[in-house]
C-alpha cells in the first residue's frame, strides 16, 4: 500500500474481554498485511492503535490516561497515526473525535476488515475515518490473524447478543446475535490442530444461542456444533464461553457429558441472588431455576467447575437483596467468580432507574462479596488436594522458572516443578491448593 510506504511499526494496546484480546489477533493479522510489524512500546510505534472495551466505566478511564500519552506522542511526532477500535469507539462514534481530535481512525468491532481502507482513507483526504457497522458482513473471524502462540486458542463462533440485560451495552455496541458458519468454524478448528493447538476456547457472549437467530443458514445448534468439533483431530480440549443460564439446555448437558474433549467447566454468569433484582436485570431466571440447573449439572456432570460473574449494587439493590446474592452464591459454592461494580452505560435501561446507589455502598459490599467468593474458590480448590488431575501445559511459571504453568479440564491453574515443554499434557497430584492456584507434582 503506496500511501503507508512511510509506515513501519505498529503498537496495539487491548483494554476488555477475551473477545477483544481474539479481535485484536485479527487487527495484529491486518496490519501485518500492510507490511507493519509490532513494537512492545508506544514511543517506537509509527500506528498507534487502542482496542477498547465499554462494559464499564473504568476501561473509560484507563483509555484515557493512554490516549493523553498518545496525543503527547504524535505532537511529537505528527506523521503518527492513532486508531481507536473496539466498542468505545462504535458506542461515541463521530463524537469521540470531537472530545480528542487527534484520534485519526475509529473502527468499531462489525468494521474490523475494514481497518486498512480506513488508514487509506485518512491518509488520501485528511479527513477524520470511521466505521460503525452495526452486524457484521465480514467475519474477523475469517480475517488473517497473529496468534498468541501456545497450545490453546480462541475461536470465535458468534458476534453480538440479543438478550438485553438491562445493565448491559453489548447488544447496543456488539449487534445483534449472529452465529458464523459451522463449516468455517470446523475449518479453522482443524487448521490450528494442524498448527499445533491442542485446546480451542469457543468464544461468543451467548454460546448456548448459537445457530437459534432467525435467517440462519445452518441447521446446527450448540451441542451439535460442539459434537462436530469433538471429531477434529489433535483437538485434546474443548472449552466454550459464555453461557447464559436460561439457555443452558438438558441437549448441551447431554453433549458435555458425552464429548470426551468438551472440558468440564461452565462459565455460568448469576448477576445477582435477588429475584427482584434478576428480574429488574432482565436475566430471565430466578434464584430456584439457578439452583435447579445447578443441581442437573452436578448430578450429570461429576466434578463440574462452575465459575460466575456476580454485579454488586444494581439500582436499589438493598441489604437483603445483597444478603441474597452472598447466600446463593454460598449454596452453590463456585469455584470462582468475577466481581464487578455495577457501572452505568449510556443508553442502557438500568442507567436512568431511580436508586443508583453511593460508592461507599457499593465498595463495601464488593468487599464482603469478594471475601465470600475467595474463601468458596479456596474450599473448592482445597478438595483437589491429593487427587490426580491432567494439565495441559502453558508454559513457565510467572514467579517460579524451575516450575511450569498449566490447567486442569476444569480450568484451575496448577503449578509443577519440572521441566515439561508447552502442549503436553501431564498427570499431577495435587498437594496445596488457594483461592487462585494449585501446587503438584507430576506422577507417571
Ligand atoms: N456494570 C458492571 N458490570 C457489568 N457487566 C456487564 N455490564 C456491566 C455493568 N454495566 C459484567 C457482567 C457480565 C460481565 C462480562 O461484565 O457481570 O457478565
Ligand atoms: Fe450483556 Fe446480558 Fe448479553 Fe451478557 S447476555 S452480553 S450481560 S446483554
Amino acid at each position: 500500500m503506496s500511501s503507508t510506504r512511510t509506515y513501519e511499526t505498529y503498537y496495539l494496546r487491548t483494554f476488555g474481554c477475551q473477545m477483544n484480546e481474539h479481535d485484536s489477533e485479527r487487527i495484529a493479522g491486518l496490519l501485518a498485511g500492510m507490511g507493519l510489524r509490532p513494537v512492545d512500546g508506544p514511543q517506537r510505534g509509527d500506528v498507534l492503535v487502542y482496542n477498547t472495551c465499554s462494559i464499564r466505566e473504568k476501561a473509560d478511564t484507563r483509555l484515557t490516561g493512554h490516549l493523553g500519552e498518545a496525543r503527547r506522542l504524535k505532537a511529537e511526532d505528527r506523521r503518527r497515526l492513532v486508531i481507536v477500535a473496539g466498542c468505545l469507539a462504535q458506542s461515541r462514534q463521530e463524537g469521540f473525535f470531537q472530545q480528542f481530535p487527534f484520534v485519526d481512525v475509529l473502527v468499531g468491532p462489525q468494521s474490523l476488515h475494514e481497518l486498512p481502507l480506513l488508514i487509506e482513507e485518512r491518509l488520501e483526504t485528511g479527513r477524520h475515518a470511521g466505521s460503525f457497522q452495526r452486524r457484521t458482513t465480514v467475519w474477523s473471524a475469517d480475517l488473517p490473524r497473529v496468534r498468541r502462540t501456545g497450545p490453546s486458542a480462541w475461536v470465535q463462533i458468534m458476534t453480538g447478543c440479543s438478550n438485553y440485560c438491562t445493565y448491559c451495552i453489548v447488544p447496543h455496541v456488539r449487534g445483534p446475535e449472529a452465529s458464523r458458519p459451522a463449516a468455517d468454524i470446523a475449518r479453522e478448528v482443524r487448521e490450528l490442530a494442524a498448527a499445533g493447538v491442542r485446546e480451542v476456547t469457543l468464544l461468543g457472549q451467548n454460546v448456548n444461542a448459537y445457530g437459534r437467530e432467525p435467517g440462519f443458514a445452518g441447521a446446527e445448534d450448540f451441542p451439535a456444533l460442539l459434537e462436530a468439533l469433538a471429531d477434529v483431530s489433535g483437538i485434546e480440549r474443548i472449552r466454550f464461553m459464555t453461557s447464559h443460564p436460561k439457555d443452558v439446555s438438558p441437549r448441551l448437558l447431554e453433549a458435555m457429558a458425552e464429548l470426551a474433549p468438551v472440558c468440564e467447566h461452565l462459565h455460568l454468569p448469576l448477576q445477582s441472588g435477588s429475584d427482584r433484582i434478576l428480574a429488574a436485570m432482565r436475566r430471565r431466571y430466578d434464584r430456584a431455576t439457578y439452583l435447579d440447573l445447578v443441581g442437573r449439572l452436578r448430578s450429570r456432570l461429576p466434578g463440574l467447575a462452575l465459575t460466575t460473574d456476580i454485579i454488586v449494587g444494581f439500582p436499589s439493590e438493598t441489604e437483603a437483596d445483597f444478603a441474597d446474592t452472598l447466600s446463593l452464591l454460598e449454596e452453590v459454592g463456585h469455584d470462582g467468580a468475577f466481581t464487578f461494580i455495577y457501572s452505568p452505560r449510556r443508553g442502557t435501561k438500568a442507567a436512568s432507574l431511580p436508586g443508583q446507589l453511593p460508592r461507599e455502598v457499593t465498595e463495601e459490599r464488593l468487599a464482603r462479596l469478594v471475601a465470600l467468593a475467595q474463601r468458596l474458590a479456596t474450599d473448592r480448590n482445597q478438595k483437589l488436594v491429593g487427587t490426580v488431575e491432567e494439565i495441559l501445559v502453558e508454559g513457565r511459571s510467572k514467579n517460579d522458572s524451575s516450575m511450569v504453568k498449566g490447567r486442569t479440564r476444569t480450568h484451575k491453574t496448577v503449578n509443577v516443578p519440572g521441566d515439561f515443554p508447552p502442549g503436553e499434557l501431564v498427570q499431577v497430584l495435587i498437594r496445596s491448593a488457594s483461592s487462585t492456584s494449585l501446587v503438584g507434582v507430576a506422577v507417571p
